[in-house]
């Protein structure tokens, strides 16, 4: 080989080495980019308006209000100090920087989980894709002696799985590749369970896996006045009515032919689910469908069209009936089956059949927007019904939509609309538009 020839060729060597390199450091970046979407980081890091990542979002616990902090790479008030090891401390075992343990508000016992080429996706992202912002979170409003971490560091040997433990049981028991993903993505990044589980009265999830039992997914207690159901295959209030198909539309455009988004769930698929790849929203949905009913008592929920008899011979004598013809029928209509996409069906619709009435009395109190999606630009509204209608009104209408067309959950009083109105958020945070992007 001549020289010059040979001189090209090693340069040419070294230069498409380095474009690999570039694309390897390019394709984990993107890695982490998707990842920190999967785990919906912007939901509780990201205050809309605010630059992205920032910190600052509120949480009221028990003891006081805290603040998420900012984690872009700056190094006095983001997380540009953190070595990737105390990376992936902070977010698999919720280990701050400096040895303290973090408020499991930071949902560290999902994300024990992920595994070590994912967090480090994330660190690289977090390090190289996000822009440093030299701006403080508020200092968090826990008085003394409650502020105290200490106590958080027994929660968390009591509590938090460890990372191999977990990673091992999550990923263990699955053959189906497609169930293991799906698994993966809701136990771990997706931490579905941090609202959806039970909790206990020392603030754990009663259960973090399938593998943990039936308690798992059951549907969540109320927070920010929304109250999470069920995602097992109960007939009634879970998702046992729902195909696939259903599950991965509501994720991905945040509408069902079985009912729409809303509450603090419209947060989760604004910034997290609508921007998953197909296949990993097949995953999910795939996995969800394998999780038999909690409650194996429900009996499979049929249509009943004696009320929507009633109601087209103008018979308006069952309790809210008028109040459900004045003020509902024009957009859910008076067979409760709503117009498909637009104005979500009522009638066999799980949220109408959940024990728990909070989140149909907020809606109905507030009202609710269906914000646009990438795949569904059209933004729509259900108005707010207070102060129009009494709490009398708002129980009698909320017993109807609860009774009519087979649903069959229990009735609600005037007491429980003016209890469940004291659990209310403040308006600003009443649709989860807090941290909206
Ligand atoms: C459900 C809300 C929530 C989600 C989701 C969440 N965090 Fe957090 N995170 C918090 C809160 C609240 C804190 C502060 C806790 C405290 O002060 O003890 C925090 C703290 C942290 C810290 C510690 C920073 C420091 O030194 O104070 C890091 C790092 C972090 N989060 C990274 C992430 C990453 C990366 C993601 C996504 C993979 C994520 N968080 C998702 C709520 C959340
Ligand atoms: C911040 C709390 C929160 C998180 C995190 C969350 N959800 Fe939800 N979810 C809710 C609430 C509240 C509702 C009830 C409102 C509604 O139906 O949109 C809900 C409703 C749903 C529904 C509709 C169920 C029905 O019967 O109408 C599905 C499906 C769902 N969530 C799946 C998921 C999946 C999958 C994840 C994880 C990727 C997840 N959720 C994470 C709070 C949450
Ligand atoms: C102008 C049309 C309109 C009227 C009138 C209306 N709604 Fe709605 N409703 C909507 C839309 C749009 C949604 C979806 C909101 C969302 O998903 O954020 C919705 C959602 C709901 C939901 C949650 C179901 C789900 O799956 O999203 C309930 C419950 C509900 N409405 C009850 C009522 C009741 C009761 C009344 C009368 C007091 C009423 N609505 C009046 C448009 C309307």
């Amino acid at each position: 080989m001549k020289w010059p020839l040979f001189v090209a060729c090693i340069l040419g060597l070294g230069i498409s080495a380095r474009a690999e390199a570039q694309d390897a450091d390019r394709t984990t970046l993107e890695k982490g980019r998707y990842l920190a979407t999967a785990s919906d980081c912007a939901a509780c890091h990201s205050i809309h308006g605010k630059p992205e990542y920032s910190g600052g979002v509120s949480f009221s616990l028990p003891m006081g209000k805290i603040y998420s902090t900012n984690i872009t790479p700056d190094p006095e008030h983001g997380i540009g100090r953190y070595t990737e090891t105390q990376f992936g401390q902070a977010l698999r075992q919720g280990i701050r920087r400096d040895g303290s343990t973090l408020y499991p508000a930071m949902p560290f016992p999902s994300y024990a989980r992920m595994t070590d080429s994912d967090i480090h996706a994330l660190f690289v992202y977090f390090r190289n894709g996000v822009q440093a912002v030299h701006v403080s979170a508020p200092k968090n409003e826990i008085p003394w002696p409650l502020s105290i971490r200490w106590p958080l560091t027994f929660w968390r040997w009591a509590f938090a799985p460890t990372p191999h433990h977990a990673i091992a049981r999550t990923a263990g028991e699955f053959t189906d590749p497609q169930l293991a993903r799906g698994a993966y993505l809701v136990e771990g990044p997706a931490h579905c369970g941090a609202c959806h589980s039970p909790r206990a009265i020392t603030m754990q999830e009663k259960a973090l896996t399938a593998h943990d039992g039936s308690l798992y997914l059951a549907g969540g207690a109320m927070v920010d006045g929304w109250t999470p159901p069920s995602l097992r295959q109960e007939n009634r209030a879970g998702l046992g009515r729902w195909s696939e198909d259903d599950i991965v539309s509501f994720l991905k455009t945040g509408r069902a032919g079985t009912g729409s988004v809303f509450g603090s769930m419209t947060s989760a698929v604004l910034h997290g689910t609508q921007k998953l790849t197909d296949d990993d929203l097949h995953a999910i949905a795939h996995y969800l469908k394998s999780l038999p009913a909690a409650d194996r008592t429900q009996t499979p929920w049929m249509y009943d069209p004696t009320v929507t008899d009633q109601l087209h011979k103008a018979d308006l004598s069952p309790r809210g009936a008028r109040i459900y013809v004045d003020h509902c029928a024009a957009c859910h209509r008076t067979d409760g089956r709503g117009y498909p996409d637009v104005f979500p069906p009522l009638a066999g619709n799980p949220v109408m059949m959940q024990d728990d009435p909070a989140s149909l009395v907020h809606i109905v109190q507030k009202g609710a927007s269906l914000p646009a999606m990438a795949t569904a630009p059209s933004s729509i509204t259900m108005p707010a019904f207070s102060p129009g209608l009494t709490d009398q009104q708002i129980a009698d209408v909320v017993t109807f939509i609860r009774h009519a067309w087979g649903n069959n959950a229990s009735a609600v009083s005037a007491e429980d609309v003016r209890t469940l109105s004291k659990n209310m958020p403040p308006p600003e945070m009443a649709d989860g538009t807090l941290s909206l992007n």
